[in-house]
């Protein structure tokens, strides 16, 4: 039976239908003849492992891929999507998983890109921002309207995309993994203002790798695996168990145990003493120590100043006083980061796309980056050997693809995340330093470099975990230190080692 859509009085029940939806890459299939539904005022969470096919089916929708096979419906009407502007025309609005940005403009140029406030043809600077500052306001999400894209931290630039696409007329607005690199409290206003808009009868789907907030948000909870929808469950009756056995494909295991072994032997790999630095925020005299088989957490919100040390420690930061201790010598800190790698410490940069890879070139180059010397011999490249190292490191990361010649930007977010830490872990660093490693990688692979780790600081590595987000802090340290405001506030381990006290510790308002 067909009904009348209450507002648009068309034909159907649902805002969206996808029917058929296939698209391959090469011979590899990345949706298989997908259908897939939302209605009006629906929060759908779309949630499967790296490479599922999550982002191919959020890009068909918002025209910046074309399905080999299959269609859309909006409203019950057949549409053609031929590029972006016509899935915007439709009402569908897309927040990518990688960030298109315009790092020269400013925040307002960006907000009103493309839609620009003009009186005779004259676009004013005051214009711009009086109609950025409208839009920031809508959302009670506060932006520094007058600063350059490029200046500003990843979820800054997150936010702003969230901002230029809420300002639109949307009816169905698709965000892939809009929350990766946001604070809970960023991530909560997010929320709030994704259920307004819901509210309002928009359709709102919701690609995460974050089974918790995929049941604090959705309705409804779709899982791909290898191109094929394989559930579609009401949210308030399913289980995370029952999602992550639809994901893997196979019962959910016990993925940590839980460690009560003390590994570390006493013996110092890392020191920072009196790191000092004026900025914001402010850190004086910060001062840790890193012991052998120690993994170390560093906890706290973004802005706590956590992501600045591990900076600084890479060389990447110039304006730190203090000193470094590293493997029994005090030294000056690094100035660069070949300083930095020079002296054995290896890091894992948070951002793929600007700092860690060379998106264009194959996987097997990435991979070896870091350790050309022992793939090239006068200046040649054994591509023999570097093939087998890479293979080898896919397999120990799960990294899916189909052959390590393929350019790292053809891989999957998460699949691309693996590749720029296998390159970091390939010169087997005496003290690694991860910044936010696991960003976009999916529950199984994550739980696989967690063990990972754990083995490389059982076999006497030191390393040191730079994370914002309080579930992985606890699985992964022996010890976790806590940051607010630039210092440590608490230290954490054993029992009382637990998401609660972290958070507590780093909120707390100061007395
Ligand atoms: N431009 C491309 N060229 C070749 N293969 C591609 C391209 N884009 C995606 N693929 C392949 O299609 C499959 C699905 O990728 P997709 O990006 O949709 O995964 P995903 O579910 O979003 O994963 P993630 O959680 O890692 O973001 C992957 O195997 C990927 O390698
Ligand atoms: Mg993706």
């Amino acid at each position: 039976m067909t009904i009348l859509h209450p507002v648009t009085g068309s034909e159907s029940q649902t805002l969206l239908d996808a029917i058929g939806l296939t698209k391959r890459y090469g011979g590899q299939v990345a949706l298989n003849a997908i259908d897939f539904s939302i209605a009006p005022g629906e929060l759908v969470a779309v949630i499967g492992e790296n490479g599922a096919g999550k982002s191919t089916f959020a890009k068909i929708l918002s025209g910046a891929v074309r399905p080999d096979a299959g269609g859309l419906r909006v409203h019950g009407k057949p549409i053609e999507l031929n590029a972006p502007r016509d899935a915007l025309r439709h009402g569908i609005s897309y927040i990518p998983q990688e960030l298109a940005y315009l790092p020269n403009l400013t925040v307002a140029e960006n907000l009103v890109v493309g839609r620009w406030p003009n009186r005779g043809g004259l676009t004013t600077r005051g214009r711009i921002h009086a109609e950025a500052r409208r839009i920031a306001a809508r959302f009670g999400i506060e932006l520094d309207i007058g600063a350059q894209i490029a200046q500003l931290r990843l979820a800054e630039r997150q936010l702003v995309e969230i901002v230029k696409a809420l300002a639109r007329d949307v009816s169905v607005i698709v965000l892939d993994e809009p929350t990766a690199s946001l604070t809970s409290d960023e991530s909560d206003n997010l929320f709030h203002v994704l259920r307004g808009l819901a509210q309002e009868g928009v359709g709102v789907i919701f690609i995460s790798h974050r089974l918790d907030e995929v049941f604090d948000l959705a309705d409804r909870i779709v899982v791909l695996r290898n191109g094929d929808v394989v559930a579609n469950l009401e949210a308030a009756k399913a289980t995370s168990q029952e999602v992550i056995a639809h994901m893997l494909g196979a019962a959910a295991e016990e993925y940590y145990e839980r460690r009560d072994r003390q590994t570390r032997d006493g013996t110092v790999a890392l020191a920072l003493r009196n790191w000092t630095r004026i900025g914001l925020p402010n850190i004086v005299n910060f001062t840790l120590t890193l012991h052998r088989g120690e993994v170390l957490g560093l906890f706290g919100p973004r802005g706590c100043g956590a992501d600045l040390i591990a900076d600084g420690l890479a060389g990447r930061i110039s304006d730190f006083v203090g000193e470094i201790e590293l493997a029994g010598q005090a030294r000056p800190i690094f100035r660069s980061t070949r300083e930095a790698r020079a002296a054995g410490l290896g890091y894992v940069p948070p951002e793929r796309k600007r700092e860690g890879l060379v998106m264009a070139l194959p996987v097997q180059t990435n991979l070896t980056l870091h350790v050309l010397s022992s793939v090239s011999r006068f200046g040649w490249i054994n591509r023999v050997r570097e093939r087998r190292i890479a293979e080898e490191w896919r397999d120990r990361l799960q990294i899916r693809l189909r052959s390590v010649r393929q350019p790292v930007e053809s891989l999957s977010g998460g699949n691309q995340q693996k590749v720029l830490l296998g390159s970091r872990l390939l010169s087997k660093p005496r003290v690694l330093v991860l910044n936010e490693p696991t960003r976009g990688v999916d529950v199984g692979a994550r739980a696989e470099i967690h063990r990972y780790l754990r083995n490389e600081a059982d076999a006497g590595a030191a390393i040191l975990w730079v994370t914002s987000d309080a579930e992985e802090a606890v699985l992964v340290s022996d010890r976790l230190l806590v940051m607010r405001d630039g210092a440590i506030v608490g230290e954490l381990s054993g029992p009382a080692m637990t998401q609660t006290n972290a958070l507590m510790l780093a909120t707390k308002e100061a007395a």
